[in-house]
């Protein structure tokens, strides 16, 4: 049977300007580039599980305007099931203008609109009516009781719980209480953990201990450290690519960890199907517009049965 997976997340219209650098306060640059994309963290991580050949839910809210119905039509072009994405008139769509400089950095501001309506009974009832599921994946761009309300009927159904804590904040005792999957960058681990950043295997492990958890570390071009629930942790090295803009990176490794566990690899090959789909993503522009296509994803899924 196909990996089934459903996302509890966010939507976002991103608004990408690349532009040499960043603009000081006060200052007006000219930039090179604008383009519309589709993102947000859950719904990016909703599209690089379903170009694997997931089975997808996207549990949502839009907005009743434009960028709420051109989300909609993205998401059914994908071939992502929509029956549990609501509208709301009380905020706009979620949107992102972000900033990428030469060299791929990005700043990004989220302005979550329709994403803070998401409430608890859907989460609940998406999980619960769907009609097998493997894996429910959250972050924080939807309030984290919306979140939390998700994995517990995900844990009654016994599927895996995998969070990703971004952008960076304090998870609550009760989302944390039923996450088994918890997902950091090392700006997240950092702010998660109070420490000196991820750059150590045995501060990751320490801190997956701490939290009861297993954890991905993802470490940007430096791959990501697991740890699994034996306790010890494993780095994975990906190899170096050209990097052309890393927005969407880490959702493209959670997207892709999440099928890889709900199509029963080992967590270690499921991160190294991530490693291999975020190096790919940052080589081109975008965010869901970078993730990898067929030949790409065929070499992602080689690599991550190689282990
Ligand atoms: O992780 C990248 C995403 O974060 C972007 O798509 C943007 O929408 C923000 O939510
Ligand atoms: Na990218």
């Amino acid at each position: 049977e196909r990996a089934r997976i459903v996302v509890i997340g966010s939507t976002m219209m991103d608004m990408i300007s690349y532009m040499p650098r960043i603009p000081d306060a006060g200052e007006t640059l000219f930039g090179d580039r604008f383009a519309l994309g589709f993102g947000g963290k859950g719904a990016n991580q909703a599209v690089m599980a379903r170009l694997l050949g997931a089975d997808v839910s996207m549990v949502c809210c839009v907005g009743t305007d434009v960028f709420g119905d051109l989300t909609v039509d993205n998401f059914r072009a994908a071939g992502i099931d929509t029956s549990y994405v609501t509208r709301t008139s009380e905020a706009s769509s979620g949107v992102a203008p972000i900033w990428v400089e030469a060299g791929g950095h990005n700043r990004i501001v989220c302005v979550a609109g329709a994403n803070a309506y998401l409430t608890e009974e859907q989460a609940t009832t998406a999980v619960e009516s769907v009609p097998r599921v493997d894996v429910v994946v959250g972050q924080f761009e939807v309030p984290q009781a919306v979140t939390a309300a998700g994995f517990r009927a995900a844990k009654a159904r016994g599927a895996v719980t995998v969070l990703n804590p971004a952008p960076a904040a304090q998870v609550s005792p009760e989302l944390l209480a039923v996450t088994d999957w918890l997902i950091p960058n090392e700006v997240e681990f950092e702010f998660l953990t109070g420490g000196d950043g991820a750059s150590s295997d045995e501060a990751i492990a320490a801190s997956a201990k701490r939290f009861g958890v297993n954890m991905v570390a993802t470490l940007g071009d430096r791959g990501a450290t697991i740890v699994d629930s034996s306790g010890a942790a494993e780095r994975i090295t990906p190899s170096p690519a050209a990097v052309v803009d890393t927005t969407g990176a880490g959702d493209a490794f959670v997207g892709a960890f999440s099928y890889g566990l709900a199509a029963g690899l080992s967590p270690t090959a499921a991160a190294r199907l991530g490693c291999a789909c975020a190096t790919s993503s940052v080589a081109r522009p975008g965010t869901q517009s970078s993730f990898p296509r067929a030949t790409q994803l065929d070499e992602a899924l080689a690599w991550a049965a190689s282990a």
